[in-house]
């Protein structure tokens, strides 16, 4: 599920500084595989010509109504007509009023009038012109009318020297905004839950016990329900990844404090939990809150077990009345007979499935960008070929749709 593949993007560039990133931003979209169309405006050329972007994209620039030989290859309304998805980059405070006005100026704002596809903004400007009464009313007009939304600005050292509010979004934030959009809103109004990564177990400051969990899938499954419209709440243990586009993030260093934060998240009220989470399964029985000399160490660590967070979980909130409980998805992260150690998992712990993966294989695991995934439910068995994270979290997401659509089905029979 490429949200980009056979799109039609239009990217309109306005006269800003910033209008050199989105060179960058049109390369990024071309990788993900959507078709890329270019209009400029007037004062846009004055900043970067029209052969940058024809050379990016691979197709003529519209930057003319009025030019003949412009006509013959776009026709007046054609570039607008063809497009899935219109990028206004960098969004120039003039560029904001003149889309707020309706006006059809110049072949950007004339294309956007032209075409009946979602319109996302990516503004750029120096912060007093951000802050500006009159940019704000038109930002805050076009942000009710339902048709635009914005990505950015972001903060930061502008290039007209001052520091804050104004900045152009990364070229990959953009494109994040831009997927949300091209993204069917399959789990809209869903609430879900997700762990990631590992969990750190203190034995005093200097030293803990952890696992190699970068947590990788679990932020593909957060930013996939986020993409898909869910609203998301990601408990992440100590990793080193960004966090996804419109996901809150609550972060937990140890199991027993990532326990807290998913008791709290679930007590919220969630219709899924996805435990993606390496949990520590044992902590140091005594933490020393000072760093213990090397002359004074022990070469017995005495351990104790940390909470199960999903099965103590399932039994806190799994019991509620159907359709109110959760569904709860577990990972089992195996070294050998991965499906059927799955299996004893979803049965054992009362789960509506798990996801089983080998982590001795080539391309599967820790620390990977791909994997390879059996979900196992109470139904059978779907073994997924090895793909990106990204690709399985959505196979497991759509696969969770599937239960949560049969457990309120049930519900709906039994009511
Ligand atoms: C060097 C330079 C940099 C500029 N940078 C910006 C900018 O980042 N954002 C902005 O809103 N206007 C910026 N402007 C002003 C716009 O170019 C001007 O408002 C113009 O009318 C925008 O036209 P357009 O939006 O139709 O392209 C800049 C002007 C100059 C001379």
């Amino acid at each position: 599920m490429n949200p980009f593949e056979g799109k039609n993007i239009v990217v309109g560039v306005g006269g800003g500084i910033a209008v050199y990133r989105v060179c960058e931003l049109v390369r990024l979209l071309m990788k993900r595989g959507a078709a890329v169309h270019a209009a400029m405006t007037k004062n846009a050329q004055e900043f970067v010509t029209p052969v940058t972007f024809e050379a990016l994209t691979g197709h003529p620039v519209l930057t003319d109504l009025f030019d003949l030989s412009q006509k013959a290859i776009f026709g007046h309304l054609e570039l607008g007509r063809r497009a899935d998805l219109f990028i206004a980059a960098p969004a120039t405070a003039n560029l904001i009023a003149r889309i707020r006005m309706g006006m059809g100026d110049d072949a950007v704002t004339t294309t956007i009038l032209s075409c009946a596809c979602p319109v996302l903004l990516a503004p750029a400007m120096n912060v007093q012109m951000w802050k500006n009464r009159q940019v704000q009313e038109n930002v805050g007009a076009l942000k009710r009318d339902g048709r635009f939304s914005f990505v950015g600005p972001g903060s930061g050292t502008l290039a007209c020297g001052t520091v804050g509010e104004g900045r152009l979004s990364e070229p990959d934030e953009i494109v994040d905004a831009a997927e949300k959009l091209l993204t069917p809103q399959d789990m809209a109004g869903l609430k879900v839950v997700v762990t990631a990564g590992p969990t750190r177990e203190m034995a005093d400051p200097v030293r803990f016990l952890t696992n190699p969990s970068t947590g990788k899938m679990g932020f593909a499954v957060a930013k996939a329900a986020a993409m898909r419209g869910a609203s998301v709440t990601l408990v992440s243990g100590p990793v080193s990844l960004k966090t996804p586009m419109g996901v809150r993030r609550v972060d937990a260093v140890s199991a027993i404090q990532m326990q807290r934060t998913v008791n709290e998240a679930l007590g919220a009220g969630a219709d899924m939990f996805i435990s993606a989470a390496a949990v520590c399964d044992q902590r140091p029985a005594e933490v020393s809150p000072h760093k213990v000399k090397k002359e004074a160490l022990s070469s017995e660590l005495e351990l104790v077990r940390t909470p199960d967070i999903l099965k103590e979980s399932r039994a806190q909130f799994g019991d509620a009345r159907i359709p109110a409980r959760p569904l709860f998805v577990g990972f089992a992260a195996e070294t050998e007979r991965a499906a059927e150690n799955a299996r004893a998992k979803l049965v054992g712990k009362k789960l509506d499935m798990v996801a089983a993966n080998d982590v001795t294989e080539a391309g599967s695991g820790f620390g990977t960008e791909t994997n390879r995934l059996v979900l196992v439910t109470a139904q059978g068995e779907n073994a997924l070929p090895p793909m990106t994270k990204e690709g399985a979290a959505n196979e497991l997401l759509t696969e969770a749709l599937k239960l949560l659509g049969r457990r309120d089905a049930d519900a709906g029979k039994g009511a």
